[in-house]
């Protein structure tokens, strides 16, 4: 079976890419379709893979997936969230989002800079499937003091897993997926397919 991977961000696609391999089914990331991605409007992780998952069923006529994930740092309420990706504005890249957490974060005690990174992944059969799947994944760890490694995406370079001394960026990919909330999701919404 074809599912279309409804993700605009390189990063994600070849992690995905990576993990599901062994999934036997045949991902074809939705710019291959030429679908362009849809405004992100919804309040929750949930709702942003749903709408992204119905926007790529609907374009492509195929199934699709698609995760929406955020970092939440306790110190800021659960901020940046699912404004992860445009954290210091539209259009923003890593780097100034990074940059933007780090001065948020200058005056928060060691104690105090617990964070997870959170994904919802949602499969979409067909564009208005009444019963989409879901998995869920969380990773929790600390918001560290400047960027650290050149591996993953995102806030990956500030990220510090638990029970572990380097960032996230630091990790072989491998070591990255087998822990990560983007693994645990896919594996939780195997585990629902299977199952179901
Ligand atoms: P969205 O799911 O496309 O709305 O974007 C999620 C954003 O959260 C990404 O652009 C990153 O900034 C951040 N993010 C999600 N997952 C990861 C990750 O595995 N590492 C680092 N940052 C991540």
């Amino acid at each position: 079976m074809r599912i279309v991977l409804a993700t605009g961000n390189a990063g994600k696609i070849r992690e995905f890419s990576d993990m599901l391999g062994p999934f036997g089914f045949e991902f074809v990331p939705q710019s291959e379709f030429g679908i362009e991605p849809p405004e992100e409007t919804g309040e929750t992780f949930e709702d942003n893979a749903l709408l992204k998952a119905r926007h790529a069923a609907a374009l492509s006529g195929l199934p699709a997936m698609a995760d929406d994930s955020g970092l939440e740092v306790d110190a800021l309420g659960g901020a940046p969230g699912v404004r992860s990706a445009r954290y210091a504005g539209e259009g923003a890249g890593d780097l100034a989002n990074i940059k933007k957490l780090l001065e948020a974060m200058q005056a928060v005690p060691e104690a105090a800079r617990s964070a997870r990174f959170r994904c919802v992944i949602a499969l979409a059969r067909t564009a208005d499937d009444p019963s989409p799947a879901f998995g869920r994944g969380i990773w929790e760890g600390v918001i560290l003091r400047s960027p650290r490694g050149h591996g993953g995406f995102g806030y990956d370079p500030v990220f510090s897993p638990r029970g572990e001394t380097r960032s996230v960026a630091e990790l072989a990919a491998a070591e990255k997926h087998a822990q990560s909330h983007r693994g645990s999701a896919l594996r939780d919404l195997h585990a629902r397919l299977r199952s179901a």
